[in-house]
């Protein structure tokens, strides 16, 4: 059954991809199957993070999709989402007030100002490989850079790596990484493109 209080009125949303993206402007939309995570993901992904009583970062949050639809079917835990761009961050806090959901709240930051200590899991979509593909970017306000794509993948990965056993981490598309700071595949999809983690030490 799904878990939604009588108060949300606009639960339907959650249905498919499109009536979730109908929440957004037109040129977000239209980027929706490249820069958010598709509905159907997005569920089973939260559905591993949510532990009761804890609190999940999705790294990069674009417009909230990852986190409200996390927070919506899985009221027993708190999705936080990080998000560079002043835009973005803004139309994400519109779609909470729309949904009433109280279980999600938006940080307008770069990942780099985050302390992920306050964080008990994570979620990680291909934010930086806009980095290196300027032709899929969101837009033209970041400065591109294979620099700026390591830096910001090696940071991530000593955050993550100092942060304790038991964590839970999922990655779509990209940061295969974290094997080698004592992540454990704890399932992989069969088109190798979501994977779930915990870490061991
Ligand atoms: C591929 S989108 C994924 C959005 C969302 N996580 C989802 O799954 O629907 C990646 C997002 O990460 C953001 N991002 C990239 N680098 C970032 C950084 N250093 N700090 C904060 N946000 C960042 C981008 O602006 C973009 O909105």
């Amino acid at each position: 059954m799904v878990p939604f209080k009588a108060e949300h009125i606009n639960y339907s949303i959650f249905r498919t991809d499109a009536d979730f993206d109908w929440l957004y402007p037109e040129h977000f939309q239209l980027m929706s199957q490249k820069q958010w995570t598709p509905l159907a993901i997005a569920r089973k992904a939260a559905e591993f993070l949510a532990e009761p009583g804890s609190k999940v970062l999705d790294i990069g949050s674009g417009i909230g999709k990852f986190c409200l639809t996390g927070a919506f079917f899985n009221p027993e835990a708190t999705f936080f989402g990080v998000e560079q761009r002043h835009e973005l961050h803004h139309y994400a806090k519109v779609a909470k007030n729309y949904t009433q959901l109280d279980n999600v709240g938006f940080i307008h930051a770069n990942i780099t100002q985050i302390d992920f200590k306050e964080f008990d899991h994570f979620y990680f979509f291909n934010a930086f490989y806009e980095n290196i593909d300027r032709k899929n970017a969101i837009d033209d306000t970041i400065e591109t850079s294979f620099s700026l794509y390591t830096y910001y993948t090696e940071y991530l990965l000593s955050a993550l790596k100092d942060l304790k056993a038991g964590t839970r981490l999922v990655t779509y598309q990209g940061l295969e990484e974290v094997e080698q700071i004592n992540f454990k595949l704890a399932w992989v999809s069969e088109t190798g493109l979501l994977r779930m983690w915990i870490k061991e030490k």
